[in-house]
């Protein structure tokens, strides 16, 4: 035991602390693959079953605004279905995988539409191209003196794919920390009729109707070609890590969400530590040049990538709690001393707080990146490397219900702390706050956002460690407090009476039956995401109440295969 501890927490050292070799990343691997026969789509974990699930005939990269019309325009008159891709393919459940009858069906990437990006200084603006990734906006944005307020933590998408799916970071101030709330127009290329040349670019502002269907709408309405944000004067923020018990940040989120704009809390309940970012917005001329490399993003060997992936396989396999146990312990001590990847100076961390520019402490890659081509390091999860392999479920709750079911599942920890360790061996329960949304897939009230990740297993049969454990946590989560599941992530279980819990849905529905009348954006993939619907099979058993622990023994999603995930 004490070696295997030790073993752990060497490879765990070798993982999370920065070396040179990491400079020299491997970026991830297109999303799509095609042959004379056809094009199999991936997302970036590769998890997305066997080549025939998402399968399309044919795939097109427009560069401008009036390829992308014409695309849509052929494709509606040969009565084809299409699918909006971007570079990236960073999202979980299976929104962008074509339909039942692939010959039918075209993918439309705008992996090369991807380069405009139009600052508008006085009336602080930008209007991108949405195939333009993360990353390249916020550098031109911030180049030009000014601040995108709200982004996810991961810079690895496209601004037409992360508000399609209402990505996120962490605020209730201002607009908040919900990327759509900050966008002010956008262009939406929708088919049209024979007069019309069979497709039509239809450009929303705020006042339109249809803009609060389309700033969320997961590519289920037409293709977003811009998408115009609102920016801010530029700012630097200034982050502290506060490590605390867990006994009553149930009771301090609120408060912590209203003192700090960009809070966070990482909740590590094996370790009973909660973790308070106090982030707060701080001038321009503050003195700081900090970064926030946020260590689960940074570049690993794929060496050890692949030897932290066969420790943590050894451990299910044995049903070693305790080994996970000793996993979760060195990580959060190591996240701890190397402040989660925050750096003073761009290189290493010296002390709180970091200060830094807006642009380079809300979201980081840095996995991405690659100055050199080397296949030594790269992001963990490289579906290439059988490195990390890991399930994601997100839950978002109104503000009010976070309270208690933060009880209850403190009530499942203390019957046995050890059963967490599996969220704590990677980011534990992190914890966000997004404001109330006009958006019809949005939220309409002031809610707080719990992501966590656990072990997947490469084997369908295999059930996981605590697998009971975690299906308890996610069922409280969807079926007793309502909470509704973040569109980029989970699996089918948690999309269950989805529409139930969004007031505005039928408005939705209403905008796609006048802006895509022959859904043309629709699959039965997406659609049984959009609609909740029972058919896919191994989803685990629903929420009965009362009982803390069912005993149940569903399997896990496999690597490789479409079981239980989307
Ligand atoms: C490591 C990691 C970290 C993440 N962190 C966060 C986080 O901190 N916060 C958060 O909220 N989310 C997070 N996510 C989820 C991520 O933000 C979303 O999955 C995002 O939508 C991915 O963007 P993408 O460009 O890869 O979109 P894709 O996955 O390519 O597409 C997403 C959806 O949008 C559609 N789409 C894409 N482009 C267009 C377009 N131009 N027009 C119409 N439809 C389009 C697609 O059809 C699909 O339905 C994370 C994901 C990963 C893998
Ligand atoms: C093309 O790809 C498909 C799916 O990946 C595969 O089944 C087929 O054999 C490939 N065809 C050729 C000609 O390579
Ligand atoms: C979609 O249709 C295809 C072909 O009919 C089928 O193989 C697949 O399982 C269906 N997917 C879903 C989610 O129903
Ligand atoms: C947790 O911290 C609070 C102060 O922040 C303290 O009063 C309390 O005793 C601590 N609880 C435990 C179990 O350590
Ligand atoms: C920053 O600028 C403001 C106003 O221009 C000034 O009052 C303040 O002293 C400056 N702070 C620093 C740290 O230079």
């Amino acid at each position: 035991m004490d070696c295997l501890v030790w073993l752990i927490h060497g490879l765990l050292i070798l993982m999370l602390s920065a070396s040179p070799l990491h400079t020299h990343a491997m970026p991830p691997p297109p999303p799509v693959n095609c042959n004379a026969t056809g094009c199999v789509l991936q997302n970036s974990y590769g998890a997305w079953g066997d080549r025939k699930e998402c399968h399309a005939s044919s795939i097109s990269y427009p560069t401008t605004e009036e390829e992308i019309r014409s695309v849509v325009a052929q494709a509606n008159s040969k009565k084809q279905k299409i699918k909006v891709i971007s570079k990236f393919s960073h999202t979980i459940p299976k929104l962008a995988c074509p339909a039942s009858a692939p010959e039918n069906t075209i993918l439309l990437s705008t992996a090369m539409y991807n380069s405009g990006i139009v600052i508008d200084s006085r009336n602080m603006a930008v209007t991108a191209d949405a195939g333009v990734g993360l990353r390249d906006l916020i550098d031109k944005v911030e180049a030009a003196g000014l601040s995108l307020v709200a982004a996810p933590y991961w810079e690895g998408v496209s601004i037409g794919g992360l508000i399609s799916t209402g990505a996120h970071g962490s605020s209730w101030w201002g607009k908040g920390g919900a990327v759509h709330d900050h966008v002010i127009g956008l262009n939406l290329v929708v088919p049209a009729g024979k007069s019309e040349d069979y497709a039509k670019i239809v450009e929303l502002e705020n006042l339109n109707p249809n803009f609060n269907a389309a700033i969320v709408s997961l590519g289920m309405l037409g293709v977003i070609s811009k998408v115009k944000l609102s920016l801010v004067p530029g700012f630097k923020r200034s982050i502290i890590n506060i490590f605390n018990n867990d006994t009553s940040f149930q009771d301090e989120f609120m408060d912590l969400a209203q003192k700090h704009e960009f809070a966070d809390i990482t909740w590590y309940p094996s370790r009973h530590v909660a973790v308070y970012r106090y982030d707060d917005r701080v001038p321009l001329n503050s003195s700081g040049d900090g970064i926030n490399d946020f260590i689960g993003f940074q570049a690993n060997l794929v060496l050890v990538s692949k030897s932290v992936r066969a420790t943590e396989k050894a451990l299910e396999t044995a049903r070693n709690v305790k080994g996970k146990c000793a996993m979760a312990a060195s990580v959060v001590g190591f996240k701890k001393l190397a402040a989660n990847g925050l750096k003073n100076n761009n290189l290493i961390f010296t002390g709180y707080p970091v200060v830094g520019p807006q642009g380079r402490m809300q979201t980081s890659g840095s996995c991405l990146h690659s100055p050199t081509t080397s296949t030594l390091s790269t992001c963990a999860w490289d579906p290439r490397i059988e490195g990390l392999f890991f399930y994601e479920t997100t839950a978002i709750f109104p503000a009010s219900k976070f309270r208690d079911f933060i009880h209850d599942v403190k009530k499942l920890r203390d019957l046995n702390p050890d059963n967490f360790c599996g969220v704590d061996v990677y980011n534990g329960f992190l914890i966000r706050f997004i404001k109330g949304s006009a958006a019809y897939l949005g939220h309409s009230e002031d809610s707080v956002v719990l992501d966590f990740n656990y072990y997947r297993a490469d084997d369908p049969t295999t059930p996981r460690l605590n697998q009971d454990v975690w299906e308890e946590v996610e069922q409280m989560a969807f079926f007793k407090y309502g909470a509704k599941p973040h569109w980029a992530k989970n699996r089918n279980l948690a999309f269950l009476g989805v529409q139930q819990k969004y007031p505005k849905f039928t408005k939705f529905l209403a905008a796609k039956k006048q802006l895509d009348p022959q859904n043309m954006f629709s699959s039965n993939w997406s659609d049984d995401i959009l609609f909740g619907k029972e058919t896919i099979k191994g989803m685990g058993v629903p929420w009965k109440g009362n009982a803390y622990v069912q005993k149940i023994d569903t399997v896990t999603q496999p690597r490789g295969t479409s079981a239980n995930q989307a």
